[in-house]
């Protein structure tokens, strides 16, 4: 195959959240640490039999297909929250000035926890806020996903191994994949193990209290604004910290920058994950199981638009404009 080829399928299926092979990893860490109540409600959820071992992985980027489609167009604001502040000197989320009137992915997380949670929504609705779920707790620990700066890195021009692309590209997709391998389901699975070990017994079992150290279900919008923060503050720190023309200016990504981001994307995948699980733990235990034996008034579906989780209307940024611009995809800069 041509470069040019093998750059053209890469960027099709890169450059929206963490690439599918993020994504899956994500899902498998988050496997990994279901009681095994959870994973047979989960499974029972999205239809999948007892003995499938991808039930969460292999959905885990539905919702960046789904967000292509017409249907799906709405929740393209979900992916992402456009943290307005000035990296690399001053970074920071504030949820009321950065999420905007269309939802961002904070308010997606509250919406998506009270629909998966609630027990009275159809199958199709409880399966679909599932997915969301297990997809937007990886988006939210990727830096990039966290800030408006040039559309969230979409628009600055770099070059990594050889090829001319973006810098979300990058951190999304092609610098997990230098790691860890092509976007297959056994090297998410792979990569899974190794940061579940990391997690259980190395360099990370001293840390990940503090990763879901809070979290809340019934506070969904503190909680996810704290994750966005801690991913945003990444951005001064290792994704720009000398600015984005140092970037841009680099002659290539590899080696040097790459070695010097990989270590906080391997972080943010194994946070994603081990948030998700237990996440996704409380959820079952506080709501599934504890309203198990009351009979739920479901003569209708309730509406449950999650409205009442958006911030105060605000006018319109310039990081709204610039998404609007694009109608909020992803790939313009190639
Ligand atoms: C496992 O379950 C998921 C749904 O959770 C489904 O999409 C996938 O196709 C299933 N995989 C296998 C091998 O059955
Ligand atoms: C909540 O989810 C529903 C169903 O997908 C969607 O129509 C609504 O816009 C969502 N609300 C928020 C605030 O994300
Ligand atoms: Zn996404």
């Amino acid at each position: 195959m041509s470069a040019y080829l093998i750059l053209g399928l890469a960027t099709l299926q890169g450059a929206h959240a963490w690439g599918v092979l993020g994504h899956a990893t994500v899902a498998y860490v988050a496997q990994n640490y279901l009681t095994s109540a959870t994973a047979t409600w989960a499974r029972g959820v999205l239809g999948a039999s007892s003995t499938n071992t991808s039930y969460l992985s292999s959905i885990a980027s539905w919702a960046d297909d789904y967000r292509e489609t017409t249907a799906g167009k709405f929740s393209a604001p979900f992916h992402f929250i456009d943290a307005n502040d000035n990296p690399p000197t001053s970074c920071n989320v504030n949820y009321a000035r950065d999420c905007g009137t269309a939802g961002c992915s904070i308010s997606a997380l509250a919406n998506y926890t009270q629909r998966v949670a609630d027990g009275r929504l159809s199958a199709a609705n409880t399966a679909e806020a599932l997915k969301f779920l297990v997809h937007f707790v990886g988006d939210i620990t990727q830096p990039l996903h966290d800030e408006a700066f040039e559309v969230g890195g979409n628009d600055i021009d770099v070059t990594f191994q050889g090829f001319s692309d973006n810098l979300h590209a990058d951190w999304d997709t092609y610098m997990p994949e230098v790691l860890a391998g092509s976007a297959t389901l056994a090297n998410a699975q792979a990569w899974a193990n190794t940061l579940t070990t990391d997690i259980n017994s190395g360099s990370y079992k001293s840390v990940a209290a503090s990763w879901i150290a809070g979290d809340d279900i019934s506070d969904v919008v503190t909680t996810a604004t704290r994750w966005a923060a801690d991913a945003n503050a990444f951005v001064c720190t290792v994704v720009m910290p000398n600015g984005a023309a140092a970037l841009s200016s680099a002659s290539d990504l590899y080696p040097t920058y790459y070695n010097s981001a990989i270590g906080t994307i391997e972080l943010q995948i194994a946070k994603g994950g081990y948030r998700l699980g237990n996440w996704l733990n409380m959820v079952y235990e506080q709501n599934i199981a504890a309203k198990r034996g009351i009979e739920l008034e479901a003569r209708e579906e309730p509406v449950l638009d999650g409205r009442e989780f958006l911030p105060p209307a605000q006018p319109l940024s310039r990081a709204e404009l610039a998404r609007r611009a694009v109608g909020y995809g992803c790939n313009h800069a190639h």
